[in-house]
């Protein structure tokens, strides 16, 4: 995969995701709610809950101990903050996109939960070797121009035998196939520009890139979700689930250091 190298590739980065929001495709039938109000997370909450429902195993996974100190990498509007920090995680959310970290630190006031949000590259992490217990990041580094330099701080960050699960795109998708046949964007419910940088990687090119991790378990997930309207409710979720697993859009990478 070549490296977009394009000058003030990060400043595009964050002006995208400032203009195209996180999440708010699962408000298209909502247009009157009130970006920030409790109404608007409520409604986004409940839609991750549905169309992301392996969380649960992702949860599972990092909760290694009683309050695992944990750093979200790309943590957008901190909804799956909120559900580490509600499981008694210590929560640390990096994102590169102010507007992001702003509605994040919303969020947190709105359901009582306790979490430290920054601004920062996924690429130049500014932690110390070691620190964190786990590391999360959820459909972020496809998006950054080095994805393998991002995910090497993530090692570095991390305690020796610390935990971290990493969703990245599919190549050999059924939604990267049917993107492809259309000609459309991924990140841009819009209809305006797509993201600046929109990765899909094979399973080979992922254990590539986490070759310093001592273990990396690789699951598939999702075949896909809120984007395909009607086909999503139409489909026998038994036939879903089935097809999720061989041609899903989401690689999901269980990592130890
Ligand atoms: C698709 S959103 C995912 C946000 C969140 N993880 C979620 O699932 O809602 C991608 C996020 O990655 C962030 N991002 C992209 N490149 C980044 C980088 N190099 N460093 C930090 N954040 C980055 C964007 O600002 C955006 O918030």
């Amino acid at each position: 995969m070549d490296k977009d190298l394009r000058p003030n590739i990060f400043q595009d980065i964050a002006e995208f995701w400032t203009f195209q929001l996180n999440n708010e495709i699962y408000l298209r039938n909502y247009p009157h709610v009130i970006r920030g109000s409790r109404e608007y997370f409520d409604i986004i909450l409940e839609a991750r809950r549905k169309f992301i429902y392996y969380f649960p195993a992702i949860m599972k996974y990092l909760k290694t101990g009683l309050s695992p100190n944990l750093l979200e990498v790309g943590c957008g509007m901190g909804t799956d903050a909120l559900m580490f920090a509600k499981e008694g995680f210590k929560v640390t959310g990096l994102d590169i996109t102010p507007a992001h970290l702003v509605l994040a630190e919303k969020l947190f006031s709105l359901y009582n939960a306790r979490g430290t949000f920054i601004e920062g590259n996924a690429e130049n992490l500014s932690f110390p070797d070691n620190t964190f217990d786990c590391v999360y990041s959820f459909g972020v580094l496809h998006h950054t121009p080095d994805t393998g330099k991002a995910i090497n701080e993530i090692h570095r960050v991390l305690i020796p035998k610390g935990r971290a699960v990493i969703m990245l795109y599919h190549k050999w998708s059924l939604n990267n196939f049917v993107h492809w046949i259309l000609q459309r964007g991924f990140e841009n419910a819009r209809e305006g520009p797509d993201s600046p940088v929109t990765y899909r990687f094979s399973r080979q090119e992922v254990r590539k890139m986490c070759a310093a991790f001592t273990s990396c378990r690789i699951g598939i997930e999702y075949l896909f979700g809120a984007g395909w309207g009607k086909v999503y409710e139409l489909i026998p979720k038994a036939i879903y689930f089935f097809l999720s697993k061989k041609m899903g859009w989401h690689l999901v990478l269980y990592l130890e250091k």
